[in-house]
């Protein structure tokens, strides 16, 4: 579904992705994990474009979109992203931001965006939130609010850019219930994330990300009971508590 081939990115002289080659399979839930300022978020944002590699191809569902003249009105429609601030738009209700890119992108008639908007909110548990603000939410209402409206978007990937992170930790839970559910239907996830246990239970292969470099892969127990790099035992070492 992914395919990532000797992808560098910089930033002026910063050279923050350094050689990254990563296929994510139809279906897989591939989690991200490494210190901050490692390059996640550069790297989960180049496989939509939000970030241009600086060299180096990704392809996304047999379209290379590193290309000159790649579609990527296209490749932004069946890739999908969650980010840590939610990005909700302020003045519009709840459902007037989970239809308005369908509409507006996608031409999905009104009525149907709405249907499917609706049914979407239902699913993370905020029908009855429909008609509200995003300012009358708590952050975990946010979050699945804007899970709703990637979900309307009908992507074939979606991507998590540490969507916890922001939250009150009492809310947490609630949003990763919603992503744990998502992950058994087979829609192909990509998530940037420390919560360990969310790892455990739906990620296919955990990656560890270090300096803009993978430093090591393999499935969640690999990672838990004998990663390979003393970089790797470090981290988690801090991050498992
Ligand atoms: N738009 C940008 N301009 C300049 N430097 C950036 C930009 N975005 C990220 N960086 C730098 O790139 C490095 C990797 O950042 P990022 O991908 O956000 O890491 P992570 O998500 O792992 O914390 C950091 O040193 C960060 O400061
Ligand atoms: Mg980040």
């Amino acid at each position: 579904m992914i395919r990532l081939e000797g992808v560098h990115k910089y930033y002026g002289n910063l050279h923050v992705l350094k050689g990254i080659d990563l296929t994510v399979a139809s279906g897989e839930k591939l989690v991200i994990i490494g210190p901050s300022g490692s390059g996640k978020s550069t790297l989960i944002r180049s496989m939509n474009l939000l970030e241009r590699p600086s060299e180096g191809k990704i392809i996304v569902d047999g379209i290379d979109i590193t290309a000159p003249k790649a579609p990527i009105t296209n490749v932004r429609q069946s890739v999908a992203m969650v980010f840590q601030q939610f990005n909700l738009y302020p003045h519009k209700t709840v459902l007037e931001n989970v239809t308005l890119a369908p509409i507006l992108v996608k031409k999905v008639p009104r009525k149907e965006a709405e249907e499917s908007g609706m049914a979407f909110l239902e699913r993370v548990g905020l029908k009855d939130k429909a008609f509200a603000y995003p300012s009358q939410l708590s952050g975990g209402q946010q979050q699945r609010v804007a899970i709703a409206r990637a979900l309307n978007m009908r992507p074939k990937i979606i991507l998590f850019d540490e969507p916890t992170s922001a939250l009150d930790p009492e809310m947490i839970q609630e949003v990763l219930d919603v992503m744990v559910s998502l992950a058994n239907e087979g829609i192909t996830m990509v998530v940037v994330t420390h919560e360990m246990g969310f790892a455990r239970k739906v990620a296919d292969r955990v990656i560890f990300v270090d300096g803009g470099e993978i430093i090591e892969e393999g499935p969640p127990e690999h990672f838990f009971k004998n990663p390979n790099h003393e970089r790797t035992k470090m981290f988690l070492s801090r991050i498992m508590h």
